[in-house]
Formats: structure tokens, C-alpha cells, sequence
């Protein structure tokens, strides 16, 4: 018998602890992945914390993490687009609502549903590959949900929009998934990142990068979009939606927001030890925040919605993008495995050393631990 062992969560809040966990079968529709390389995201770190009020559906033991690369051992009834030994990334669906342990990222064998999973070309590497699903979802969903921003979908052969999108924070893990796609979708893109990373978001196919630290980047930006007609927003980093807000005011086109960030973050609030102090006046920000945002918002004429990265799992975008279009264009190199990966070491023990570095900030690069 195969055994498995996973980073797990034993109850709300508690530490991570690495433990033997059950080795499971695929279900219809399902494959079963032996995990080479895992990336870590900022949700994972939120749903230690704050995992009771953001995903109060968890049921605990619980195994976090949404970002794999492995190889499959195993499939599910019904499944044809894969065989066992295939080199596959996919989205980790553990901590969605209907989901189980055996689907979070956190483990040395994963399921992973068929239709969130991608083949790998040879030359991209595990650790290159683990670092795309969860950005890449929730730059999918924040352009192609139809209650989002409603783009038309990505091709290889993409037709242009005559449409400009403004993509806050281009240099983020999402910013990075979402300029590329926007431009496989035909659109064209202007962005913000720090100025060191500013042929990093061209070099992904931004036509203009501003300094989102820069004093006059709200007028820069207006300026650069004179003229044009906008497909909307997609707001990443804290901050973003506020300053999109006021750009799609006063411009033309889409006057839609989709916001990666809620209104205040909750990284300062800790798992354990003075939980509350921290977290009341973070609930606090949040709702003033939200409030603030909706009044900006509504005076700028300018409509907003959170995006929940994981949308994409329930509607026809996930295999659109899963399926339809990162296998080709990964194989063909018309899309990156961006950003680049920096491999903290080796063993689900690292995992919270990444997600401490992860908190620390990086610069146009995702944490990855090797298994
Ligand atoms: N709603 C959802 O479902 C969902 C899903 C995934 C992520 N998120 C959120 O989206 C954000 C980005 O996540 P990620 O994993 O993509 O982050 P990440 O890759 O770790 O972000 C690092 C980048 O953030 C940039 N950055 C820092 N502060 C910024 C600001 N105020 N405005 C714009 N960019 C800023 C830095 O750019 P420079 O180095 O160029 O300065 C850096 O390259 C996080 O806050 C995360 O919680 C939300």
C-alpha cells in the first residue's frame, strides 16, 4: 500500500503539522497526482488565520494549498485526457465549498478534478509549472466570468478588441497570469508595477508600465488612456481598487473593477496570540473600507465586485482555460509559467517558511517547496 503524508490543519487556527495522511483513489472525473513541486499563495497563509470567517466551511483535519506540478498515478472513471506518468499542473480545489482533504495541495499524492488540470510541455520544469494555478484563476475569473469583466476568451490566433485594459499590480503572481491573457484575448494592456519590474510586465505583453509608488501614476495612467476605449479594470495589490476607481471615472469604455483585494488586508493578523487585537481593527478597516469603496465607486459612475479566484472551478471558464487554451499555448510558448519560481527547499516542512517568506514580500517571483 502506497502511503501518503500531508501538511495538515488539525483543527481552526491550529499549526501546520506534518503527519501520514490517507492515500486516495480518484473519483469519476478525477486524477490522482504524485506531487513533485507545491507553490504557496497568500490565501493559504489567510486560511490559517482567518480561515472561520473567510472559508467557514473547511471541515478539519484539513490539508491547505491550491498550486501542484507532479506526475499522474492514477485516474478516475471517465477521465481521457490523461494517462498515468503524465507530467500535469492543476488547481488544488481543497478549500472550495464541496470539497475534500484529499483535493489540497499540501500533500505528496493530491486528486485533482480533470477539468483544472493542464499537461505539461518537457521543457517546463515542476517547479516553473507549480507556480500558475491559483494566479492564473483568479486572473481568469476576474476577466472571463461573465458577472466580471466579461472578456472574450483567449485563441492563438487572437483578433484585436480595439479595447484597453488596465491591469493593476502587473508584476504580482495574478497581474502576471492576467496581463498574458488579456493579450491572448486580443486586448490591448496597460500596467503598474515598481520600476525594476517594468520589462517584466512588457516583456509579458503590457504595452506601458507606471509606478504604482509614483505620486502622479493616477494622472499618468488617465493620460495614457485618453482616447482609448476600456475593457475595465482588474484591481491586484492593496490600495489598487481606490486608484482604478478614480481612473475609470475619468475615462471611457467598461467602467468595471474586478478587485483581487478586499478593502483592508488581514495579513497582520496572526493565527494565534493576540488574534483579536488584531483582527478586530482589520474587521473594522474592511467594512469602512468597503463602504468608502462603494461611494467612490457609485460617484465615479464606476461599477465593482470582489473576485473569488476559484470562481472558474464552477462555470465554463475553468476547462476553457484548463483544457481549451494552457495546454497549446504553454506547448507552443505563446504563455509563460510566470513568475519565476524560487524553490525554498525540500519536504512539506518548508511550507511554512515559504509562507513566512511569502508575508515577507517578493518581487515578481512565487515560493515553491520541492517534494
Ligand atoms: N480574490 C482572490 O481570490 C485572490 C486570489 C489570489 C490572490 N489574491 C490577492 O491578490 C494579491 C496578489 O496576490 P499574488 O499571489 O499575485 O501576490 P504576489 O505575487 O506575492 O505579489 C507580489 C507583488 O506584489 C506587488 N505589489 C506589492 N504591493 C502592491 C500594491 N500596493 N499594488 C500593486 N502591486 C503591489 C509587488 O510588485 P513590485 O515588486 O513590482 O513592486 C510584487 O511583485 C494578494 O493580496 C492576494 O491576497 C486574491
Amino acid at each position: 500500500m502506497t502511503e501518503n503524508t500531508a501538511l495538515w490543519l488539525n483543527a481552526k487556527r491550529a499549526d501546520f503539522t506534518v503527519a501520514p495522511a490517507p492515500y486516495n483513489e480518484p473519483l469519476a472525473g478525477e486524477i490522482l497526482v504524485r506531487v513533485r513541486a507545491i507553490a504557496v499563495n497568500p490565501m493559504d497563509r489567510l486560511i490559517q488565520s482567518v480561515g472561520d470567517l473567510m472559508t467557514p466551511w473547511i471541515a478539519y483535519p484539513f490539508v491547505a494549498g491550491s498550486d501542484v506540478a507532479g506526475e499522474v498515478v492514477a485516474i478516475g472513471q471517465g477521465v481521457t485526457r490523461f494517462a498515468i506518468g503524465d507530467r500535469v499542473l492543476g488547481y488544488a480545489a481543497g478549500a472550495d465549498k464541496g470539497h475534500r482533504a484529499a483535493e489540497g495541495a499540501f500533500q505528496a499524492y493530491v486528486v485533482l478534478k480533470d477539468y483544472m488540470s493542464s499537461p505539461m510541455p518537457d521543457h517546463l520544469s515542476f517547479e516553473a509549472g507549480a507556480v500558475l494555478p491559483l494566479a492564473l484563476s483568479t486572473a481568469a475569473s476576474g476577466l472571463f466570468e461573465q458577472d466580471l469583466l466579461a472578456l472574450d476568451h483567449p485563441s492563438a490566433a487572437p483578433r484585436a478588441k480595439g479595447k484597453t485594459l488596465l491591469i493593476w499590480g502587473g508584476s504580482t503572481s495574478v497581474g502576471s497570469n492576467a496581463i498574458q491573457l488579456a493579450v491572448a484575448a486580443g486586448y490591448d494592456v496597460i500596467t503598474t508595477s515598481s520600476p525594476r519590474n517594468f520589462g517584466y510586465v512588457t516583456g509579458l505583453g503590457a504595452r506601458q508600465a507606471f509606478d504604482y509608488n509614483s505620486k502622479s501614476v493616477i494622472a499618468d495612467v488617465i493620460n495614457a488612456l485618453r482616447g482609448r476605449n476600456l475593457a475595465g479594470a482588474l484591481a491586484v495589490g492593496q490600495g489598487s481598487a481606490g486608484k482604478c476607481i478614480t481612473i475609470l471615472g475619468a475615462c471611457e469604455g467598461n467602467r468595471f473593477v474586478a478587485m483581487a483585494n478586499p478593502p483592508a488586508s488581514f495579513d497582520n493578523v496572526p493565527a494565534g496570540k493576540g488574534r483579536l487585537w488584531h483582527l478586530a481593527p482589520t474587521m473594522a478597516r474592511v467594512i469602512v473600507g468597503g463602504i468608502a469603496t462603494a461611494f467612490q465607486a457609485r460617484r465615479n459612475g464606476v461599477k465593482t465586485k470582489m473576485i473569488w479566484g476559484s470562481a472558474l472551478l464552477n462555470s465554463d471558464v475553468g476547462p476553457m482555460i484548463f483544457d481549451g487554451f494552457l495546454p497549446r499555448a504553454l506547448a507552443e510558448g505563446r504563455f509563460v509559467a510566470s513568475p519565476q519560481p524560487i524553490v525554498v527547499g525540500q519536504g512539506l516542512g518548508l511550507i511554512a517558511e515559504a509562507l513566512a517568506r511569502q508575508l515577507a514580500g517578493v518581487s515578481a517571483a512565487k515560493l515553491v517547496v520541492t517534494l
